[in-house]
């Protein structure tokens, strides 16, 4: 294998898109797999990509040290479930040594948590600080209805495993009609006596899941807000954590609980993230379809970034405003017909 990419080359010119946002965030989606088939996300039956169109753990190791030394400084794991992804904590080992260097502030991941009971010790030991754990119920039932394959009692084991070893969770929780509605408060009590975040997320068109009909799921935050509201004062908070989320903090709890609303609120003019692909696919953004090909020019090099480097350049120079979802006219605008496991979320 070609040698580790480990500093920012000299006189690197950091990423600006043409909005003059900086880009600083990179989401790696290292396997479109998954332990589970939640209805939202995927079909029952997907078909994944052959293993052998997969970027290898040492091209995963080259391109996320080619955007750090072009000024990423957060660096999320995402899937499909990345845990699942065979030899994955040798890529997180080998991400530390950024994290020592000062380059990358963040080494994160997101994850359904079924093999963090595994994985927490050594996450926490790569430098991993925080994670973000999906998770719509805490009921044993419709945990197994809306995951189709995943077992609560696994999860949770694994969320104890994670706080164990020292990491700070997030919950994310897809706000689903008629699904969790009546667990708004049980989550959010269950969240507090536990001290983790929570952060709750409007379902967004994500490439073809069957039979569920995005309309019937969708729940919009807006609601949900004015029904905590009800219970609790909230206050907005300015803080950010680098991602899309808006926080409130709940005065009676001293809780901080993010919104994410891609489709009652836009945010992309404050965007400062970009997705790879596991197979070496840049989308530039999670509700476009522009992407370019970043394992052509990788492959093509061995042991040369400056081919990969100027990709990225042309392709950053290409991202889009923002995304067009939209379900204002009761019909589903700006559908994707890409899985959100293919991007990573
Ligand atoms: P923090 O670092 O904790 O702020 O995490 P994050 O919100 O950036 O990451 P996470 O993986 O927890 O993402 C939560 C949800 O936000 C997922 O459903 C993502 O799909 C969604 N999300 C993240 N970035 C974007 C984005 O640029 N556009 C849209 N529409 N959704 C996004
Ligand atoms: N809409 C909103 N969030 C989704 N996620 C997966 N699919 C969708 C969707 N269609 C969430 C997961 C996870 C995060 C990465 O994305 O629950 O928390
Ligand atoms: Fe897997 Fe996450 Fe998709 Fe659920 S939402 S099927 S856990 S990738």
């Amino acid at each position: 294998m070609d040698q580790k990419v480990s500093a920012p080359r000299a006189g690197s010119a950091p990423l600006i898109d043409p909005f003059q946002r900086a880009i600083s965030y990179l989401r790696v989606s290292v396997t479109d797999r998954c332990d589970f088939r939640c209805v939202y996300c995927m079909s029952e039956n997907m078909t994944f990509l052959p293993k052998a169109q997969l970027l290898t753990l040492e091209e995963l190791d080259t391109m996320c040290s080619t955007f750090i030394g072009m000024g990423v400084e957060k660096l999320r794991i995402t899937g499909g479930e990345p845990l699942v992804r065979k030899g994955i904590m040798t890529f997180f080992d080998a991400m530390t040594r950024h994290l020592d260097s000062g380059a990358l502030r963040e080494l994160t991941l997101t994850t359904n948590g079924s093999q963090l009971e595994k994985f927490a010790p050594d996450l926490a030991a790569a430098g991993v600080r925080r994670i973000n754990v999906s998770l719509d119920t805490l009921d044993d039932t419709k945990f197994a209805q809306i995951t189709r394959w995943g077992r609560l009692p696994q999860v949770i084991r694994g969320i104890d495993a994670a706080q164990k070893a020292g990491l700070r969770v997030k919950i994310n929780v897809v706000a689903l009609k008629g699904f969790n509605e009546d667990e708004l408060f049980s989550l959010t009590q269950w969240c507090a006596t536990r001290d983790m975040d929570l952060t709750f997320i409007e379902v967004m068109p994500m490439g073809d899941i069957g039979n569920e009909d995005r309309l019937d799921q969708y729940w919009p935050l807006r609601d949900l807000r004015a029904r905590l509201a009800e219970r609790f004062t909230l206050t907005d908070l300015a803080e950010r954590s680098g991602g899309p989320a808006r926080y409130v903090r709940l005065e009676e709890t001293g809780q901080k609980i993010g919104f994410i609303t891609p489709l009652t609120h836009n945010f992309c003019e404050s965007c400062n993230r970009v997705r790879l692909t596991c197979t070496g696919e840049l989308y530039m953004c999670l509700g476009q379809e522009d992407m370019a090909d970043l394992r052509a020019p990788l492959r093509a090099n061995p042991g040369d970034t400056a081919a990969l480097e100027e990709a990225i350049r042309a392709a950053i120079r290409l991202k889009p405003k923002g995304h067009d979802f939209d379900y204002s006219r009761q019909v589903v605008d700006g559908k994707m017909s890409r899985h959100m496991s293919h991007t990573g979320g």
